[in-house]
C-alpha cells in the first residue's frame, strides 16, 4: 500500500436518520491535485467537514501525514498543515486585506514563532504581500477586504489558506458564482499551488475546471464513493453520467 498523504477508513457522518457520508475511504497521494465531485447533496461538503473536525464523524477515521486526526479541533489540524477553505468566502470585510492576511497566520499559529512576533511584523507583513501578490490582488493590499469582487475575496480566501504554508489545502467550490474570466485564474493558481508543493483536494461543480486541473477524481452519491480514477475515465463511468442525470 502507498502512503497517502491524507487517508478516510470508513468515515460515516449521520444528522438524525440521514447518512450524509457512508462509508467513505480515500486516499489523497502527496503531490496531486484531487477532485471530489457528486451531486448536490452527496456529502461533499459534509465530508470535508469530518476530515477538518469541524465535524466529528459518526464513526471511521481520518489519517493525515500518517497520524490519527480524528475528533482533533479544526485549530490542531491546521497547525499540522491541513488548512481549508469555505464554499462562502469567510473573510472579515471590514479590514483590509493585509490584516486578512497576517489573521490567517496568526490564527493557524503553524510557525511557532508567529506566536511571539508582533502581527504585524516586518516579516509577516512581507509574507502577506507576497501572498496577496501571488494570488493576484497584491494592488488591493491596503483595501478593505468589504471591496473586493466576489472572484476577489475566493482569491483572497485561497491566500490566507496559504499564508501558513500549509501540506494540503481543501477548497470547496472556489469557482463557484465567479465571473468566467477570474475562474481561468483561480485555476491557474491552483495549479501554480500545487507546483509549489501543495496537495490539493478540490470540490468543484464546474466539470471543465475539475476534469481538467485534477489528476484524479473520486465521486459522491448519496455519501458513498461511487467511482475513483483519472479524469477521462470517470467522464465515461456509466455510474457516474447516472448520478447526474438522475440529480438533474
Ligand atoms: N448540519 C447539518 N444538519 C443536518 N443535515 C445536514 C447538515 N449538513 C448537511 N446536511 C445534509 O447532509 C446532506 C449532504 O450535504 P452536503 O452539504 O455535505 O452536500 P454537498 O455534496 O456539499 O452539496 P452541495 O453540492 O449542494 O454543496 C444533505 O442532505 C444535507 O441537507
Ligand atoms: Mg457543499
Amino acid at each position: 500500500m502507498t502512503s497517502a498523504l491524507l487517508r478516510t477508513h470508513e468515515v460515516v457522518k449521520k444528522f438524525g436518520g440521514l447518512v450524509a457520508v457512508d462509508g467513505v475511504d480515500v486516499a489523497i497521494e502527496d503531490g496531486d491535485i484531487v477532485g471530489l465531485i457528486g451531486p448536490n447533496g452527496s456529502g461533499k461538503t459534509t465530508l470535508f467537514n469530518c476530515i477538518t473536525g469541524v465535524l466529528s464523524p459518526t464513526s471511521g477515521r481520518v489519517e493525515f501525514d500518517g497520524r490519527d486526526i480524528t475528533g482533533k479541533s479544526p485549530d490542531q489540524i491546521a497547525l499540522d498543515g491541513l488548512i481549508r477553505a469555505f464554499q462562502e468566502p469567510r473573510i472579515f470585510p471590514g479590514i483590509s486585506v493585509r490584516r486578512n492576511l497576517l489573521a490567517a497566520r496568526a490564527r493557524s499559529g503553524r510557525v511557532s514563532e508567529a506566536l511571539l512576533e508582533r502581527q504585524d511584523s516586518p516579516d509577516a507583513v512581507d509574507r502577506a504581500r507576497e501572498t496577496a501578490e501571488f494570488v493576484g490582488i497584491g494592488g488591493m493590499f491596503e483595501e478593505k477586504a468589504s471591496s473586493l469582487s466576489l472572484g476577489q475575496k475566493k482569491l483572497l480566501q485561497v491566500a490566507m489558506v496559504l499564508m501558513p504554508d500549509p501540506d494540503l489545502i481543501l477548497l470547496d467550490e472556489p469557482t463557484a458564482g465567479v465571473n468566467p474570466s477570474m475562474i481561468t485564474d483561480i485555476v491557474d493558481l491552483v495549479r501554480e499551488v500545487n507546483e509549489d508543493g501543495t496537495t490539493v483536494l478540490l470540490i468543484e461543480h464546474n466539470m471543465n475546471v475539475v476534469m481538467d486541473v485534477s489528476d484524479s477524481l473520486y465521486v459522491l452519491n448519496s455519501g458513498q464513493v461511487i467511482a475513483h480514477g483519472p479524469p477521462d475515465e470517470i467522464q465515461q463511468n456509466d455510474q457516474v453520467l447516472r448520478a447526474y442525470l438522475g440529480s438533474a
